[in-house]
């Protein structure tokens, strides 16, 4: 498929909702992937989950079924973590976010990488910076953004730190571009880059005017796929992205800005501590049976 370029094996660490996609669509572009969670059974769900969109877009015509075969053939997946990271030319750190366990990571990504693999954290949240140290070469570190559903969002945001040295930048935008996304240059790190930043300003709107009683979960949705163009309403979308993962944005906003505004809301955490986190919990906002 399109532009093919040889950077040797790619290498996802993390196997979550994200993770499974980004070594999907790296593979379904030619490259070589080792997909990497201290879980088989994450691994397992993460290709099934993967294996199910790709064939459906060989069943709507939109796939060749022998492209499609050989892509998930070139995901090979692992819990051995040094076997993953080893001679991979790019690193993608997909591990949940949490500050420390991503520092104690970079280090061990460190310990193995080759000296001039590009190392990416897909965090939206936590700019490469305070991994900078974790790393021996930081010059080769930064944040390589995918938006979710991965195999589907169009846009990467590379996003540079003051140690990221312009040749990584440039690796990153090619590497973004070969496997079929658009990517942005960040020029430097700010709470939520680009489309986060500006996401959230509507969700959090959203959220306030639900829980202030001015409109329903379901008006509020109708309203900006109808007058936004939006393509899921905000309560639709943050149950996609995960009502855990939108508090811990919303909580590292208001940590990194020291600006209230991005204090999660009542509303989205009573439903974090009630277990109701969204799409992958059948149960966020909004209801999900298995066929939605
Ligand atoms: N994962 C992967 N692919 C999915 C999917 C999922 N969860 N859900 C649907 N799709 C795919 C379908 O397989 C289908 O693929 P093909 O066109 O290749 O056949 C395609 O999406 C269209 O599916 P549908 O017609 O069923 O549904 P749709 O038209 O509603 O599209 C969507 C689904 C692409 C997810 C669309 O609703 C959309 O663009 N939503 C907005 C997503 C968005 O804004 N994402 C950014 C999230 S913010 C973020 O990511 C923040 C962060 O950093 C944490």
């Amino acid at each position: 498929m399109s532009e093919h370029v040889d950077t040797g094996p790619v290498c996802v660490l993390g196997a979550g909702n994200m993770g499974g996609q980004i070594a999907h669509q790296t593979a379904l572009y030619g490259f070589d992937v080792r997909l990497c969670s201290r879980s088989e059974e994450r691994l397992a769900s993460a290709r099934a989950e993967s294996t199910k969109l790709l064939r459906r877009r060989v069943e709507k015509g939109r796939l060749d079924a022998n492209a499609c075969e050989e892509a998930l053939a070139r995901v090979e997946t692992t819990t051995d973590f040094e076997e993953a990271v080893r001679g991979a030319r790019v690193i993608i750190e997909s591990v949940a976010e949490d500050r420390e366990a991503k520092r104690g990571l970079f280090k061990r990504i460190s310990d193995d990488a080759e000296d001039d693999a590009i190392i990416g954290t897909n965090s939206s949240t936590l700019p490469s910076s305070l991994f900078e140290d974790c790393v021996r070469r930081p010059e080769r570190l930064l944040n390589i953004h995918f938006f979710n559903p991965a195999l589907m969002m169009p846009l990467v945001e590379v996003v540079r730190g003051a140690h990221t040295s312009e040749e990584t930048v440039h690796g990153a935008m090619s590497f973004a571009r070969a496997i079929g996304k658009t990517p942005i240059r960040v020029e430097r790190q700010t709470y939520g880059f680009l489309a986060n930043r500006m996401l959230f300003i509507g969700l959090q709107e959203a959220f306030h005017l639900v829980q202030d009683g001015y409109v329903s979960i379901e008006a509020c949705d109708l309203a900006v796929r109808n007058a936004l163009g939006w393509p899921m309403g905000p309560f639709e979308l943050a149950d996609l992205v995960g009502l855990d993962v939108v508090e811990a944005i919303l909580a590292e906003g208001a940590r990194q800005t020291s600006n209230a505004q991005w204090a999660p809301p009542e509303i989205l955490l009573q439903h974090v501590a009630a277990g109701e986190l969204g799409r992958k919990s059948g149960r966020g906002f909004l209801s999900y049976t298995a066929s939605t």
